[in-house]
């Protein structure tokens, strides 16, 4: 009983979500995220409809990978599927989910190993056995649609033994596991303390992102332009490949923003 005690909070404290960010969402859920979960709930609509006029309409299935508690879905969203199939390694985010949108069918897995990119230090053969594993979870639900939840960009604080390339080249590949399907992502592109100066929405154009040039025009200079600004990159810019990628500011706790790119496919008509 110990140990699956000591298992559950091992698991609620991953270094990306957990209880730190179940209480940030408590906190600032209706105030300071109250603008970005609009935003979401509105792209996620129109990428829905756009999806089930062109794939599968009569499959209503959603796999959702890192939902947390769903903070920033909403009930009418998750209500348009029959079933929602949850990755989600933290089991308080499974537990609140479950209580949050009691109308919703879940279905739980836990296996963070889903989106894991390779092993450290592994040969060739364990990089293809690590999405081997992505492809034979997708097969059992040839129908349902996929939402990457704001998770992509916690990839590389989960798996932080990954060169850039490595992980770039992963992010390739998980999106061609599911490009013959509806699929959806929102994930952190970069964050930090630094005030942007407009919180409008924009389009990162396609092509290498040239982050001094990025921040020089988008974020405000520190006061007496002493220290250099700190930025982190979630190194998920090669998810676009090619592709502009709409974006928008999200003021996660107060003075933190992360700038969050979101892309889409309605999968193929
Ligand atoms: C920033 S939170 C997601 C926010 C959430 N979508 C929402 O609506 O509030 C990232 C989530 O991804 C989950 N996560 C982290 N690594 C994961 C993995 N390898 N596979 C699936 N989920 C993962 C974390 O447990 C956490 O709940």
């Amino acid at each position: 009983m110990l140990f699956v005690m000591i298992d559950w909070i091992r698991r609620a404290l991953p270094p990306s979500g957990g209880i730190f960010y179940h209480y940030l969402a408590m906190r600032f859920s209706r105030t300071l995220w109250r603008d970005f979960r609009a935003e979401v709930d509105h792209w996620l609509t129109n990428w829905l409809s756009n999806s089930l006029t062109t794939w599968s309409p009569h499959a209503h299935e959603l796999i959702i990978f890192g939902s947390s508690a769903g903070y920033s879905l909403s009930t009418t969203f998750l209500e348009k599927f029959n079933r929602v199939i949850v990755v989600e390694p933290d089991p308080l985010a499974r537990l609140l989910l479950r209580r949050r949108f009691p109308q919703v069918w879940w279905e739980f897995t836990a296996d963070r190993n889903l989106l894991a990119p390779i092993p450290e230090n592994a040969p060739g053969s364990a990089s293809k056995r690590a999405l081997d594993q992505l492809h034979t979870f997708l097969k059992r639900y040839p129908d349902a649609a996929v939402l990457f939840s704001n998770v992509l960009g916690q990839l590389p604080l989960e798996f932080p033994h990954l060169s850039d390339e490595l992980f770039a080249s992963h992010l390739i590949a998980i999106r061609a596991a599911v490009k013959d399907r509806a699929w959806a992502s929102y994930h952190d592109l970069l964050s930090t303390w630094a005030k942007p100066k407009s919180m409008a929405p924009f389009e990162l154009p396609s092509g290498p992102l040239d982050l001094e040039a990025f921040i020089r025009a988008r974020l405000e200079p520190p006061p007496g332009g002493a220290s250099p600004l700190e930025v982190t990159d979630h190194q998920t810019h090669a998810l676009s490949i090619g592709e502009p990628t709409a974006c928008t500011w999200w003021e996660i706790a107060p003075g933190r923003y992360h700038l969050i790119g979101f892309l889409c496919s309605p999968g193929p008509s």
